[in-house]
């Protein structure tokens, strides 16, 4: 009997050690993403097996799940999010000095890691507007008279946003902020509604002046995979990047956490280095276009195009969208922010 339960305790031990594998869960649904755990499956021999959904339900079933979460990694857009499933308690520490050599330590804390990155910047139709006029513009402008029912942006609910304006508190304060939220909102041509690519169509066709959107979102839509009626509408817009003569455009991530009771944290480690690689920051950023989160790596045409003028904030650590999101948000519905 001692025997048989020692070699089925032996097998199972030598089983889980040999159990080449790791779990991913995602937020994101990028074709380019599959064939980037693809490649690293073809290289290592570690299968990636994937569970995609939205945040909250990804969330919420990590932590139902508890120790027996079966989660490797947890792949979340924005710093805010990655920050809340921080907080909830879902990640642990990892060591691996090749992520925090590649890694901008204002991308990444003790818990996640910037995997790809994207700037929120201003959207305008130079039909309308002249562009020398705007070229140095910040975002403290918006609040300013001039541009009255001229401000296409989505709503407070979008973490995006939430996002961008923590980044204000934090480099503005508190005060600051609430004065030119109140001026901001008031400034806006509708109600807000719809997603980030609603607002540069809206410009598009000359309804709002200016429009607040992710860069990836104007590079998919210029790029035809979008359709196109959007490519169309993507060419009559021109890309803004606010704050070029002071700390520079607001930047984003996303970006992975080794979850809490991975069953195959080696592998994890592996799959993340794998993708600071040269080859999986070129691939993402080719197909996402987004910007990959590795200094000096080549970017797609159409990013270079669209980003001559792009000038990174460098010093507002992403982490704080977290840490400021909740003032954040208060602050947006407090102005009325729908
Ligand atoms: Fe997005």
């Amino acid at each position: 009997m001692f025997f048989i339960i020692s070699f089925v305790l032996f097998f199972s031990i030598f089983q889980s050690s040999l159990s080449n594998e790791i779990n991913l869960y995602t937020t994101r649904h990028y074709e380019a993403d599959y064939e980037i755990y693809r490649k690293f499956q073809n290289i290592t021999g570690i299968k990636v097996n994937v569970v995609s959904g939205k945040s909250k339900p990804l969330e919420k079933r990590i932590i139902e799940e508890g120790k027996n979460c079966k989660g490797d990694l947890f792949f979340l857009a924005d710093a805010g999010r990655l920050y809340s499933a921080e907080k909830k308690n879902l990640f642990q520490k990892i060591k691996s000095s090749l992520l925090n050599e590649k890694i901008p330590t204002h991308l990444r804390n003790d818990y996640w890691y910037g995997i790809t990155k994207r700037a929120r910047i201003i959207f305008y139709n130079p039909e309308y507007i002249n562009s020398e006029k705007i070229k140095n513009l910040n975002y403290e402008d918006l609040g300013n008279k001039e541009w009255n029912d001229s401000i296409a942006i989505r709503q407070s609910n979008n973490v995006y946003n939430q996002s961008l304006v923590a980044s204000l508190i934090y480099n503005l304060g508190e005060k600051k902020t609430s004065e030119w939220l109140e001026n901001f909102v008031n400034n806006f041509y509708k109600t807000p509604m719809g997603n980030d690519r609603a607002q540069i169509l809206a410009v598009a066709a000359g309804e709002a002046k200016l429009a607040i959107a992710n860069t990836y979102y104007y590079a998919l839509m210029l790029s035809g995979k979008k359709g196109k009626s959007q490519q169309e509408a993507a060419k009559k817009v021109k890309p803004l990047f606010p704050n070029k003569n002071n700390r520079g455009t607001h930047i984003n991530i996303s970006g992975i956490g080794v979850l809490k009771h991975s069953p195959n944290k080696i592998n994890a480690i592996k799959f993340l280095e794998f993708l600071v690689s040269e080859e999986a920051q070129i691939h993402l950023s080719k197909n996402s276009f987004e910007y990959p989160i590795v200094e000096n790596i080549e970017i797609p045409e159409i990013l270079k195009l669209i980003s001559k003028e792009f000038k990174e904030d460098k010093d507002t650590p992403v982490e704080i969208y977290g840490k400021f999101q909740t003032r954040s948000f208060n602050l947006m519905l407090e102005k009325k922010w729908n």
